[in-house]
């Protein structure tokens, strides 16, 4: 209880003893908990900080739904089979699971005699809670919605929201992922958490106290992911003799 009501001051005093820095660099997808809660005063004050993140316009369309529930993060659980089988048979395909612009080659045959892998599925189970964050679709702003391609702004209006929550989850000595399988069931998902018509479920996000704490993520470099001046221009390296 001490280590609750410290880490809670913390929060609220702006001084959790990480720096911003070092909590970007180690937030990963946290899957394996060791069963220990992340209590309420704690979550609170997460999602107290975490809602200060930017929407379009301002219009603040973000919800979340707070489940510690064992049967709903069941249910939870198996609405991410149908999608997370794809996942699976897509990745010994050789092929980027999910993708709208290079056509499947996988089966359906394939698929259903995939097994969806335990990573994909058990951590909605074995969380301490389980948070969906949803966004209302009749104020989000969508301003690519009439390109001849998928949309993608309208999550621009929540996803700061959930990385927030990640980031503060992990300055807290907490852990999970962002996962969004699930939402391929989105009408089940409707119905068992009472979720209106007008909202699209953008992430369901386990919480939970990791096992490990990853210190290193494999991610691209400033080289590989940065060019100056036009999409085909020079990479933007480091200056020489900079540390
Ligand atoms: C938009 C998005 C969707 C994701 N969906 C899932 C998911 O459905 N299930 C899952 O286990 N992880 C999901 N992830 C987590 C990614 O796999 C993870 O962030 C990535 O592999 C990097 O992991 P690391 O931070 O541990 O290196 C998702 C991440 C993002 C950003």
């Amino acid at each position: 209880m001490i280590t609750v009501t410290l880490v809670r001051r913390e929060m609220r005093e702006g001084r959790v003893n990480m720096e911003l820095n070092d909590t970007i660099r180690t937030t990963f997808a946290a899957r394996d908990y060791t069963g220990e809660e992340l209590p309420d005063e704690i979550l609170y004050d997460i999602l107290e900080t975490a809602r200060f993140a930017p929407s379009g316009g301002n219009r603040q369309g973000n919800r979340v739904i707070i489940v510690r529930d064992q049967a709903t993060k069941d249910c939870i659980s198996d609405l991410n089979i149908p999608a997370a089988k794809r996942y699976v048979a897509q990745v010994k395909a050789g092929e980027n699971p999910w993708n709208a612009v290079v056509p499947m080659k996988v089966s359906d045959a394939e698929i259903e005699a995939t097994e969806p892998a335990s990573l994909l599925t058990e951590p909605f189970k074995t969380a301490s809670v389980v948070l969906v964050f949803l966004v209302d679709l009749k104020v989000v702003a969508s301003v690519d919605q009439y390109l001849d391609r998928i949309g993608i702004i309208s999550g621009a209006s929540i996803y700061p929201f959930v990385w927030n929550v990640l980031l503060l989850a992990r300055q807290a000595g907490y852990g999970g992922s962002i996962t969004t399988l699930a939402v391929t069931q989105e009408p089940a998902m409707r119905e068992l958490l009472a979720i209106p018509d007008n909202f699209g479920v953008c992430a369901v996000v386990p919480l939970g106290k990791p096992v490990k704490q990853l210190t290193k993520l494999r991610r691209l470099s400033v080289g590989e992911i940065a060019t100056c001046e036009s999409f085909d221009g020079a990479a933007f390296e480091k200056l020489q003799g900079e540390n």
